[in-house]
């Protein structure tokens, strides 16, 4: 796996050919900003794309989560706390792991929504606010106690790793066993639901609805 060395980054966009002509023509520093944003992601966006969107329904949406909490994540990997399923995570050089996260966290794309079954929302719903909301505050959207942000994430990717918390291949952060504690997988499928059909950012109108 080849990794540029951070500095040359936006060196080597600025001064690749292609880069400059157009820089020249246009006098544009956006496409050489763009190359910069490709150079980085290089190892990732075959799966998190450039701009955080998940190439897959099995593939997490980093958009718009916490810079500090994908730090935490892309370090948990690193060190083996959470074994990866893709080896590269493990393989991110240290001095990569801020600038990704900050890269990812900037990203305002909007999360394609997977198919949800509207019974399973609602019934979710009701589950969340008993056992998830105290942390996973507003259906998922706000980061609080370094919760990531789960509004319209992946669904498969949901349900996935609720199970692997459950079944104990991946270790509950903070107090969240509580929050697990003789729930069904039913029931987390359910919850699934709940946060993959809400919107990553809220309506006007969801806001109202909630207060
Ligand atoms: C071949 C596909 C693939 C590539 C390449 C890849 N990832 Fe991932 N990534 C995944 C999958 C799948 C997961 C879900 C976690 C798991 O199964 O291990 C994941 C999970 C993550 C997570 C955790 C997200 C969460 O919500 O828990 C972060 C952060 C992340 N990747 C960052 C990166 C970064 C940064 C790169 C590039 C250096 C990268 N990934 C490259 C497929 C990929
Ligand atoms: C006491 C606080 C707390 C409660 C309550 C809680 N969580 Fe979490 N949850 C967290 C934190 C913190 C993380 C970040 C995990 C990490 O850093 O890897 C997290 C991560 C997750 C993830 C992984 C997201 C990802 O991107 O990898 C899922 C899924 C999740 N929680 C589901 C739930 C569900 C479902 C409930 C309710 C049944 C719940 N949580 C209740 C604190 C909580």
């Amino acid at each position: 796996m080849e990794w540029e060395p951070l500095g040359k980054i936006v060196d080597k966009a600025c001064l690749s050919a292609c880069c400059l002509t157009t820089a020249l023509i246009v006098g544009s520093p956006v496409v050489a900003a763009q190359s910069a944003e490709t150079n980085l992601t290089a190892n990732c966006s075959e799966c998190h794309g450039i701009n955080g969107v998940g190439t897959e329904p099995d593939i997490p949406h980093l958009n718009g989560q916490l810079e500090s909490l994908l730090a935490t994540m892309i370090n948990d990997f690193r060190s083996d706390k959470r074994s990866p399923k893709v080896r590269i995570h493990r393989e991110i050089p240290a001095d990569r792991v801020n600038t990704l996260a900050k890269h990812y966290s900037q990203q305002v794309a909007v999360r394609p929504k997977s198919a949800t079954n509207p019974e399973l929302v609602a019934r979710g719903e009701a589950l969340y606010q008993k056992r998830c909301a105290e942390c996973h505050v507003d259906a998922g959207r706000e980061s609080d106690k370094e919760a990531p942000l789960l509004a319209g994430q992946s669904l498969q990717y949901l349900i996935a790793q609720s199970m692997a918390y459950k079944r104990g291949e991946r270790k509950y952060p903070y107090l969240m066993d509580d929050a697990y504690r003789d729930i069904s997988e039913a029931d987390l499928v359910a919850i699934a639901h709940y946060f993959a059909a809400e919107d990553q950012v809220a309506s006007p109108r969801g806001r109202k609805r909630r207060r």
